[in-house]
């Protein structure tokens, strides 16, 4: 095995409260769980998922507690997981046999399908319950010491959801997460919610008539509004019913003729305020937004078309290691709400992905966007973009696949970037995951943490403090 090619490969051992040695110092105010959802396992036999996004759920957990660390890795026991063990591998994304075609079998009729519960992407807090998400409208529920499973979680309202966002934005001035839902049918529809804390239903804030509808991944908020960005890579239910169509890799078609229309919506009256169409771009991930007095300030990152998706199935991944489309680019939206038109600038010249700022800046202004940097032969680093003057600070080293980042503030901060940021990366020369620590404001390396074995490449996680 070569170069990052240990990233898509399975994992097999679980580990629990496995004690790591640690080079270098962890802060001892550094107290709580970082948890992290991604794929762990591509294969059964001698069948392969098709689809990064299509590896079986792994949670992984990093505890901090007084300059410590423990670490545990499982799998979600979920149907998915249970019929990959019978050597039956069901995908969504791209290795369907059953879960996004069944989707478009059920679309005519307009029923719910039995989405997959393979809920690998993201995880989130909601009403005391940790629960691992996916964009199927499935959500499993998981203890955050232990990493069990718990089961179904349910939500307790009738939102319509074909489609749902593994994104909630989670905004700790209002209290509340804040995500959307996609709605097939004649007039397909974008359903934006919130869910305020201590609750389990999920409360619209707006519905919107989708064009498409689009693939969306993410969303922003301001203090006062919610912003989607509807890309012109179209879900398309007629070419899901193509009889060679094997999965959602299949419902997307980029139709750039549409361009991307930028949704800006009222956060209290649910009233679309602003919806300026610009050049065609497809972006996963949002930065962050704030409002600016008449302008709403959107951070994002972008590529230049939908390619991305395609080129994350596996047979490509597994001999070029890396995705072969060009960088995404942190960027900056400036949407004028009066005129509805939208100023677009590039904060940083470099790939990036991943993006994530500390919690206190969401909605707020922020000043500084943490992320991937994925321009770098043999290396994924991390980089700190500060937004303001456009500079930026870098860390690599060759071999080492820097993961998401994520940007935890000192619980007594005087400033945006005093605090530390997390970031697990695979070293492929030594065929092991670490867990970094870095200084947030220099990024300089405080700790490493060298974990029992190579995990391969995962998405999203969170930081829940001790409470
Ligand atoms: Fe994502």
């Amino acid at each position: 095995m070569t170069g990052s090619g240990v990233g898509f490969h399975s994992v097999r051992t679980e580990h629990e409260d496995y004690q790591p040695p640690i080079e270098g110092t962890i802060p001892s105010w550094l107290s709580g769980t970082l948890i992290r959802n991604g794929p762990g396992r591509f294969d059964v036999g001698d069948r392969r998922v098709n689809h990064w996004f299509d590896g079986l759920a792994m949670l992984r957990r990093y505890a901090f507690d007084d300059g410590e660390l423990r670490y545990s890795n499982r799998f979600l026991r979920t149907n998915a997981y249970a019929d990959a063990m019978n050597g039956r591998l069901t995908g969504q994304f791209g290795t369907d046999t059953r879960g996004w075609r069944r989707l478009v079998e059920t679309i005519r009729s307009l029923g719910l399908p039995e989405p997959t519960d393979n809920t690998n992407v993201h995880v989130a807090r909601i009403d005391g319950e940790y629960v691992a998400l996916t964009e199927a409208p499935s959500r499993i529920a998981f203890d955050p010491e232990t990493l069990e499973t718990r089961g179904r979680f349910q939500f307790e309202d009738r939102l319509p959801e074909h489609i749902t966002a593994a994104h909630l934005v989670d905004d700790p001035y209002r209290n509340e997460l804040v995500g959307f839902t996609t709605q097939f049918g004649r007039q397909p529809r974008y359903h934006l919610y919130r869910l305020p804390n201590g609750s389990r239903r999920r409360e619209v804030i707006a519905s919107i008539d989708a064009n498409g509808p689009a693939y969306i991944h993410d969303c922003s908020v301001t203090d006062s509004h919610v912003v989607i960005v509807e890309s012109p890579l179209v879900l398309s239910v007629l070419r899901a019913l193509n009889p060679f169509s094997e999965g959602a890799i299949d419902m997307l078609d980029w139709q750039p003729e549409r361009g991307t229309r930028v949704l800006v919506v009222d956060r209290d009256t649910g009233e679309l305020v602003a919806e300026p169409t610009i050049a065609p771009a497809f972006t996963f991930h949002h930065v962050n937004a704030y409002a600016d007095g008449g302008t709403v300030v959107l951070d994002l990152v972008s590529f230049p078309d939908g390619d991305i998706v395609d080129s994350m199935a596996l047979g490509d991944l597994d001999t070029d290691g890396f995705p072969a489309v060009p960088d995404a680019h942190l960027m900056r939206y400036r949407i004028d709400l009066e005129t509805e038109t939208i100023d677009r600038t590039r904060l940083y010249d470099g790939g990036m992905e991943l993006p994530r700022v500390v919690r206190s800046a969401v909605s707020r202004r922020h000043r500084f966007a943490y992320g991937q940097a994925t321009d770098r032969a043999g290396a994924n680093g991390l980089v700190k973009v500060d937004c303001e003057t456009g500079t930026a600070r870098e860390w690599w080293e060759r071999g080492v696949y820097v993961e998401e980042p994520l940007p935890v503030q000192h619980p007594d901060a005087d400033s945006e970037d005093d605090g530390v940021v997390l970031a697990t990366a695979l070293d492929t020369d030594r065929e092991r995951t670490v867990l970094l620590v870095f200084d947030a404001a220099t990024l300089e390396v405080l700790a490493r943490a060298k974990l029992p074995h190579a995990e391969p490449f995962g998405f999203h996680g969170r930081f829940f403090r001790n409470e």
